[in-house]
């Protein structure tokens, strides 16, 4: 791994500010801490900076503070107020681009927020939105933190099904979402899909609905409601409602290792102190920066580094609609050079498509503005990362290789820049930020000595952490908690070289990670069970050179069926449907056996082992050995009959 040591080092200053300031950190965090929530604005300052009942912490105890005040009015009352917020690029380029400056999204927050009120809506109330990427999400999400409502987002990849359970987790109200959304040039038609989800959502009250694609809808007498027909004058003001400090700002849901997703629960303080923090630190952000992170607000990215991070700074950020290859493959590198793009974020998924199409696409574009990158999501390997590097960057600009995850909040362990960057190494994350005790770990829980891969784990309360999974305490525990008590089990391997630099290595869990979104084998092993032809479903991930992992389906038809092509597309439309899109999986096969131990276990590493053509590995817990021949016999048979998908989506 040293190896692939970069020569940063003339370039950059000394580690030794770094490290005295995470060590300063992990001394004294509650001093660390209050020292920099005082950086931003409270309604009344708290009373208490940690409360830690483990496994829950509260941040910032009884101070009072507004999300949206945060991101918004503070700027809005500055000379930032004839700044750009956000420039927003629609698929179609030019025609529909908008741009919006600070006092524009103040004057539109305060509208969006008054409808909601208007409605109804009001403090601790649950909001969902399903929608595009397009400027009113982000203004929906500030609105409602701007009356203390929580806000859920399901990203708009998702199914009915899907988005209807989240719904009736959260007991939503209301539902916010488009009449249709762009993606490679065709219409998504969201508002059909949300009206079979919210059909079996009886806790909704009214559905507003943004008018995007001029895509015709069904709208509902009393219930459905146009966004442009409701709202308040320009001149409208809503107050910010102050809000304790753990009062929760939102709930997104996330894979875990049963079938149904958790819906983690943020809180406002902690989490917009740390996402302020790091946001700086990691992507040293200045007043003329302009950034670019390429995330769907959907996932916790687009959260944290979309919405509340960039604004509270009062960044000037690119938002951008559609996909990296539409209309051309050079789409992005476009949108780069023309708004001067300095800072851009993207995922390996998408830098790996990229170098697919090749450099010769980027230096059709002046990226000379570009500065810094970025990279979330996935384990980035040293090749996608030198590519990126050497042909994006120009070899100027550090990659912040960031990691993080939905529970976490933030960013947690990356080059910090804004502090002082340390040499880079190609595909690490480098080193904790400060106020993060990272540790890695052996099965016993005993910290591994270098180059050793164990389990990522964090072992103090940090304050972006999640204040728990919504309605389900003990899941939060025994997920996160109980396997190496007193610390946050994170669910990665990761490893750290004789440097000392971490490396993170992928999921140690049953979780997948398909073009870096995070999906759960259980998950997807019920949805593919839920199906009339099956009777069992085994999953397991292939590595994949652009996804990083694609899924594979193992499937045992019922008797009365038997394998066709029919029957496999009949299974990933279902999938699909279930869950939707990003679920798609990428080879059906069908198999008379699965491999299980005695007890019953499904042995997915043999599942694994047999389509990416590795050692089968020892079969001697096996119940019957003869189910590895019959999954080999099945791979090899039908692998003919599937060619293999394109990529459909990025993280
Ligand atoms: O496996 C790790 C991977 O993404 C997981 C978290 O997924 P999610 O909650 O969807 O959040 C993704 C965006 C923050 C982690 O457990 N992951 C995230 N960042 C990295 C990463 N793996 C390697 N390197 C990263 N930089």
């Amino acid at each position: 791994m040293n190896d692939l040591s970069l020569p940063f080092d003339t370039k950059y200053m000394p580690l030794a500010k770094l490290q005295e300031m995470h060590r300063r950190s992990l001394e004294s965090p509650e001093e660390f801490w209050a020292e920099q929530a005082r950086q931003l604005d409270w309604f009344k300052p708290w009373d208490k900076v940690l409360e830690w009942d483990p496994p829950f912490a509260r941040w910032f105890v009884g101070g009072q503070l507004n999300a949206s005040y945060i991101c918004v009015d503070r700027h809005a009352k500055s000379w930032r107020r004839s700044k750009v917020a956000i420039y927003w690029e629609g698929e179609s380029g030019d025609r529909n681009s908008r741009v919006l400056s600070y006092s524009t999204l103040y004057a539109e927050l305060n509208r969006f927020a008054a409808l909601l009120k208007k409605l109804g809506v009001s403090k601790g109330d649950r909001v969902a939105l399903y929608m595009p990427m397009i400027p009113e999400l982000p203004i929906f999400m500030l609105a409602c933190a701007r009356i203390g409502a929580i806000h859920t987002v399901v990203f708009s990849g998702f199914s009915a099904q899907a988005l209807a359970d989240r719904i009736n987790d959260t007991q939503a109200k209301m539902l916010i979402t488009a009449d249709g959304g762009f993606r490679r040039g065709k219409v998504l038609p969201l508002k059909a899909t949300a009206d079979e989800a919210v059909a079996s959502c009886p806790s909704i009250e009214h559905v507003i609905v943004v008018k995007r694609a001029d895509n015709p809808v069904n709208m509902k007498d009393g219930r459905d409601i146009w966004l442009h027909e409701q709202l308040e004058p320009e001149t409208h003001y809503v107050a910010p409602e102050p809000v304790e400090s753990n009062h929760p700002l939102y709930i997104l849901y996330t894979s875990g290792t049963t079938g149904k997703p958790k819906g983690i629960v943020h809180s406002t303080g902690g989490y917009m102190v740390h996402n302020y923090c790091s946001y700086k630190w990691v992507f040293n952000i200045k007043e003329e920066s302009v950034y670019w992170c390429t995330a769907d607000v959907g996932w916790v990215t687009g959260h944290s580094e979309i919405v509340y991070a960039p604004l509270a700074h009062g960044a000037a950020m690119v938002i951008y609609e559609g996909a990296p290859d539409y209309p051309d493959v050079d789409r992005w590198w476009q949108i780069i050079e023309k708004y001067g793009v300095s800072i851009f974020y993207t995922s390996p998924t998408a830098i790996r498509m990229l170098k697919g199409f090749g450099e010769k696409e980027a230096d059709k574009h002046d990226l000379s503005s570009l500065e810094l990158l970025g990279s979330v999501g996935e384990p980035i390997s040293p090749e996608a990362w030198l590519w990126f590097y050497k042909y994006i960057g120009k070899e100027r600009c550090p990659i912040v290789d960031t990691w993080w995850q939905t529970e976490t909040g933030t960013i947690m362990i990356s080059p910090a820049p804004g502090i002082v960057c340390a040499p880079l190494k190609a595909g690490s994350a480098t080193f904790p930020l400060p106020g993060v005790d990272a540790e890695i770990i052996d099965e016993a829980g005993n910290p591994v000595p270098p180059e050793t891969r164990g389990y990522l784990v964090l072992k103090k309360p940090w304050p972006g952490m999640m204040l728990g999974i919504h309605n389900n305490p003990d899941r939060y525990r025994s997920t996160y908690w109980e396997r190496f008590p007193g610390k946050y089990l994170s669910g990665d391997y990761a490893v750290t070289d004789r440097d000392g630099y971490f490396w993170i290595l992928g999921r140690a869990d049953e979780v997948l990670k398909i073009a870096g979104h995070r999906l759960g084998i259980a998950e997807l092993e019920d949805a593919a069970a839920s199906h009339p032809s099956i009777a069992e479903a085994a999953v397991t991930g292939k590595a994949d050179p652009v996804k990083g992992e694609s899924i594979v389906v193992f499937a045992l038809l019922k008797p009365e069926f038997t394998p066709s092509p029919q029957v496999r597309q009949d299974l990933i439309y279902h999938l699909r449907k279930v869950i939707g899109p990003i679920a798609t999986p990428e080879a059906v096969y069908f198999t008379t056996k699965l491999p299980k131990t005695r007890s019953g276990k499904i042995m997915r590493r043999i599942l694994k082992a047999v389509v990416e053509n590795t050692p089968i590995g020892d079969i001697s817990t096996l119940e019957d050995q003869t189910a590895v021949d019959e999954v080999i016999k099945s791979f090899q048979e039908q692998s003919a009959e599937q060619p293999g998908k394109p990529v459909s989506s990025t993280g």
